[in-house]
């Protein structure tokens, strides 16, 4: 691996649920010696509730404004890692916000793939809506134009959390070399 510069901007992970931005998130701030921080968990942490526990009290359109405030402030803070929940990027404030201040990785995976990831947790309130295949398909046909707008691209699919580490780290360096 080529030399890796420490990034001056935060670095914001997009892509559907199962795609593995925590992760990965984790091991891209591990690598850069950066902050981590889950948007989700942010999330929880001010409402002092789960993301499902919020849905069911409030509503979607509720979890949505706490995250769009959330994210909001975590990239006010110096240059970290910053996984955000599949919906977030979608969100055109959010989108602008990141564009702005972040450097933005979509992290891309066949359906069959993210399934296969997603069964392993239940603590998704819109996989319950209907069957994971179906609502994911349907998810990546509504957000996909959105998530293309991302600064960088890396295939997550198949191979391993580290494979996809690497290739962020790639095209980081690519990035770097060539600004
Ligand atoms: C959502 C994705 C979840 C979480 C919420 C809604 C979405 O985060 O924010 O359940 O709309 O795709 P992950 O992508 O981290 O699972």
């Amino acid at each position: 691996m080529s030399c890796v510069h420490i990034p001056q901007k935060s670095l914001v992970l997009i892509g559907l649920m199962g795609v593995g931005k925590t992760t990965v998130g984790r091991r891209l701030a591990h690598a850069l010696k950066l902050d981590f921080r889950d948007a989700d968990e942010e999330v929880e942490k001010a409402a002092g509730r789960s993301v499902s526990e919020i849905f069911e009290d409030f509503g979607e359109a509720a979890f949505r404004d706490g995250e769009r405030k959330v994210i909001a402030r975590l990239l006010e803070e110096p240059p970290l890692v910053l996984a955000l929940g599949g919906g977030a990027f979608v969100d055109p404030e959010t989108r602008e916000r990141v564009k702005a201040r972040a450097t933005s990785i979509w992290l891309q995976a066949d359906v069959e793939t993210l399934v296969k990831r997603v069964s392993r947790r239940d603590t998704r309130p819109l996989l319950r809506e209907d069957d994971p295949e179906t609502v994911l398909r349907a998810l990546l046909d509504k957000r996909q134009a959105a998530y293309a707008e991302a600064d960088i691209h890396v295939d997550a699919s198949g191979g391993s959390h580290n494979l996809t580490l690497d290739s962020i780290l790639r095209a980081l360096d690519a990035r770097e070399t060539s600004a």
